[in-house]
């Protein structure tokens, strides 16, 4: 009996006889060959049936076969740098064919172009894909290494809840959910002002879940579920925010490029770009960024392009702006000391400059923009209560946030990273709703 193997697995058993488990992605037919791309869920690789090596019936299988046939594919490896597949350069010289089923209709995503509303209605088909399913593996490798990093830089996970009374990041994108009689539950927007409770008592805490925004930004960096991970650390400023979040970033980026080389050809995103990403990152300040704005208007000679760049002190950026900025730096930039007014109500103030606060947004390059929200945290009871009315909170439903302030207050800092993001980034991909298996949108619940 053949040992039963993963494709990733396929170069330590080049010479000897193997067992795939797996579907058939593709399938050539010339003269006395039949060329089938097997994928496993771990790869894909090329698997040849001569018809003088094979029973008769064994070839006939493998010449009528439908795609997406679930398959027991025996074989001797051999390696072949011209093989294709993923990782590519080994074939299988195949002994030996059953089928588990051999589908009856034809498969929807045929290997060609489809239109995009067309792949999304079938997103339970659509994950099979080579790119989607490269996509989708670098995203559990991220994942991987956001948890090692913080495992092993002496954060404590914390789980934080999704039903929540209160508001944290602006209360005109909650979803909202009748909640016995409590009245109205919001779902999470983000985890940070539980994670405050929890420095307290573990110092580095990081939540990572899904996340909610009723948001009707219907663009290709927004999603109405995500995950995203927040990181909280007592006795730590701005500064030291900024060090650890380049340190993490970079972190992930060099794990995705050593582990998940092949899915990265497949997306045919181009590499040295993300080498680039080491620290330190270049770091501006939100007045610099403003100027670096006006002047890139100044410069631009389409008139359209001008209108785009437009912009004031004291505006928040959209996304021309994030794009035109983060195109001026190879690697990623932080932007801080935003307008207080256009950040949340928790944002440490800027020392002797009220109108502008402690945050600090990480802009991805080559046009992909923010990626890390984060800011030093109002550590003064008294400063937390004044936002509070200022931004006419309900001070009720934030009295356990503010009292945490009265016991041992610190200076304390965190962020958040949005997974989608950052794997939309580091896969070079055009649109957000390709990062995750089932995406979430204002126009898409389905499937
Ligand atoms: O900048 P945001 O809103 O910050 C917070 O939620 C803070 N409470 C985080 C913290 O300090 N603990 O969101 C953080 C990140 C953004 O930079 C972005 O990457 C992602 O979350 N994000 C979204 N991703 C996809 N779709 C959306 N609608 C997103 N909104 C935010
Ligand atoms: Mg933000």
């Amino acid at each position: 009996m053949a040992p039963i193997i993963r494709v990733e697995q396929i170069a330590d058993y080049v010479g000897q006889e193997v067992t795939l488990r797996g579907w058939v992605y593709n399938r050539t037919h010339k003269g006395k060959l039949v060329f089938l791309l097997i994928r496993d869920g771990y790869g894909f690789v090329q698997c040849v049936a001569f018809s003088k090596d094979v029973p008769a019936e064994v070839f006939e299988m493998a010449v009528h076969i439908p795609q997406e046939s679930s398959v027991l594919v025996t074989g001797v490896v051999r390696a072949d740098p011209r093989a294709p597949g993923v990782p590519g350069g080994y074939e299988v010289g195949i002994t030996g064919l059953e089928t588990v089923q051999a589908v009856a209709e034809d498969y929807p995503i045929a290997l060609k172009e489809h239109g995009v509303d067309f792949l999304l209605d079938n997103r339970h088909l659509w994950i099979r894909t080579q790119s989607q399913w490269a996509i989708l593996r670098i995203r559990a490798t991220v994942i991987r290494a956001i948890r090692d990093w913080l495992d092993d830089h002496g954060f404590t996970n914390m789980d934080t809840p999704i039903l929540t009374p209160a508001a944290c990041e602006g209360t005109t994108t909650l979803f909202g959910t009748p909640y016995f009689d409590e009245g109205i539950a919001y779902l999470a927007q983000s985890g940070q002002l539980y994670n405050e409770a929890n420095i307290f008592a573990f110092s580095r805490v990081y939540c990572f879940g899904p996340t909610f925004r009723a948001e009707k930004s219907k663009t290709r960096r927004h999603l109405t579920e995500f995950w995203m991970v927040e990181p909280e650390i007592a006795f730590c400023d701005l500064d030291e925010l900024m060090e650890i979040e380049e340190q993490f970033i970079s972190y992930i980026v060099q794990r995705v490029l050593k582990e998940r080389g092949p899915e990265l050809r497949v997306l045919g995103r181009d590499t040295s770009a993300l080498e680039r990403i080491t620290p330190p990152f270049p770091r501006i300040s939100y007045d610099e960024a403003a100027e670096r704005l006006a002047q890139l208007a100044a410069e631009a000679e389409d008139p359209e392009q001008k209108a785009l760049l437009a912009f004031e002190w004291g505006m928040d950026f959209g996304s021309p702006h994030e794009t035109a900025l983060t195109q001026q730096f190879d690697k990623p930039v932080f932007v801080y000391g935003y307008p207080t007014k256009v950040k949340a109500f928790y944002m440490e103030p800027w020392p002797g400059r009220p109108e502008v606060c402690k945050s600090v947004d990480l802009l991805a390059p080559e046009g992909y923009g923010e990626i890390i929200g984060g800011s030093e945290r109002i550590s003064s009871p008294e400063v937390l209560l004044e936002h509070i009315h200022r931004d006419k909170l309900p001070e009720e439903a934030f009295q356990w946030y503010i009292e945490l302030r009265k016991f041992g207050s610190v200076p304390h800092s965190g962020f958040g990273l949005g997974l989608e993001r950052t794997v939309t980034w580091i896969c070079g991909i055009e649109h957000i709703r390709e990062a995750i298996a089932f995406p979430r949108t204002i126009k898409r619940i389905y499937p």
